[in-house]
């Protein structure tokens, strides 16, 4: 049967989806930084109670949920948008705010679904790289905005280094742009425990975006929220989806925040052992970016894609980037609970013989292939 419809140009030219890997159930899953246990029982006991044929059947209602929600955040109603995730947030951006031919500002690397909606919205992307000892000068952002710039992004932490921009950075960044929607990605908050959230009320021009996904677990029910002045969130209201989440996922993030604590230790363990999983690495001299969230960027050599492959033979499943020129040296580790990351850590040191041998003193050259992100060029 021939096709005789044609997509938007936009999309017609984007590269083929690489779809996230399937079958991850029963897995070791340290490949996309979800929480490795699960939320907390009574959110699963607040979604199974909320699964009756009467509630599935009627539309969501919002309001109540937006005010708890709102209240748990520290900001008023008014200023939160929930959103099916932060991705779809980030769709919503470009939603409101990109033309074709209107331009994103981004570091590079950092997380794809920036680019990946720029791209549909038949937006332009520049990117920033990064130096080679993985910092990010406020000024080559600053310097990368031009008339067509419409928003930048940038994941505090980011993802996949794990590393931070300084507050002075991001504050000098927000005031050099005011015309420039700046997105401040704080997906990993609830490790990194850096939040820039208080200063919607200072900067006209920040949206900050925050998950349930990762810390609390709840990334197969998808809630994301971006928060922002109520101007701001006023103008992406206009183009948000009437019914944007469901309504279980509503029940399972309003039962998660009443069971706050249970992330809290979760995410005290994580980052006990973020430093466990770094020391191994350290002994074992593999090269790694010291991390803000629940995963370690590690370099491992040109053998990568073999070694993310003999870990998945082990029913260990890491992020492995192969499929990019610039990351494909690269491996990205999920740090689990203490079992998890000893686990890992023991099946990681039986393959040292296949990683790079570097002097990790000062890192001098781990990092390079970051480096050579060329400004003009688009990653996968
Ligand atoms: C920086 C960053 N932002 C957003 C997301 C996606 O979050 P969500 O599951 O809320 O769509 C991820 C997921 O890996 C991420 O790394």
């Amino acid at each position: 049967m021939a096709l005789q419809v044609r997509p938007r140009r936009s999309v017609a030219k984007l590269p083929q989806y690489h779809p996230p890997l399937e079958g991850r159930a029963g897995m070791l899953r340290l490949d996309f930084n979800e929480n490795t246990v699960g939320c907390a029982p009574a959110v699963v006991r607040a979604l199974r109670r909320a699964l009756d044929a009467g509630g599935l059947a009627r539309y969501p209602e919002y309001e109540g949920a937006r005010e708890i929600l709102a209240s748990y955040f520290g900001v008023s109603a008014n200023e939160l948008l929930m959103t099916n995730g932060i991705d779809d947030a980030i769709k919503l951006i470009c939603d409101t705010f990109v033309d074709p031919g209107d331009e994103l500002v981004i570091p590079a690397p950092t997380f794809s679904m920036y680019q990946f909606f720029q791209a549909v919205a038949a937006g332009k992307t520049r990117l920033v790289p990064y130096d080679d000892q993985v910092r990010l000068a406020a000024t080559s952002i600053i310097k990368a905005v031009t008339r067509r710039t419409r928003w930048m992004a940038l994941a505090n932490p980011n993802n996949p280094t794990g590393t931070l921009i300084s507050k002075a950075d991001l504050r000098a960044i927000l005031r050099a742009a005011p015309k420039v929607v700046v997105l401040v990605d704080e997906a990993y908050f609830d490790f990194s425990g850096e939040t820039v959230l208080p200063w919607i009320h200072e900067f006209s021009n920040l949206i900050v975006a925050r998950t349930f996904s990762k810390g609390f677990g709840l990334a197969g029910v998808r809630l994301g929220v971006l928060i922002a002045n109520v101007e701001l969130a006023g103008l992406m209201r206009r183009a948000h989806a009437v019914f944007p989440v469901n309504s279980l996922a509503l029940v399972g993030a309003l039962e998660a925040i009443r069971q706050e604590d249970y992330v809290r230790r979760y995410a005290a363990t994580i980052c006990a052992n973020r430093e466990l999983l770094c020391a191994r690495l350290e002994k074992m001299g593999v090269s790694y970016l010291p991390s803000a969230a629940n995963f370690v960027f590690v370099r491992v050599g040109d053998r990568a894609p073999e070694i993310a492959r003999r870990l998945r033979e082990q029913d260990i499943l890491v992020r492995d980037w192969s499929h990019d020129p610039h990351l494909r040296r690269y491996l990205r580790l999920t740090v689990g609970t203490t079992a998890q990351t000893r686990r890992l850590a023991r099946q990681f040191e039986l393959l040292r013989p296949l990683m790079d041998t570097m002097d990790t003193g000062d890192g001098a050259g781990a990092w390079q292939d970051l480096v050579s992100y060329s400004p003009k060029e688009r990653f996968a």
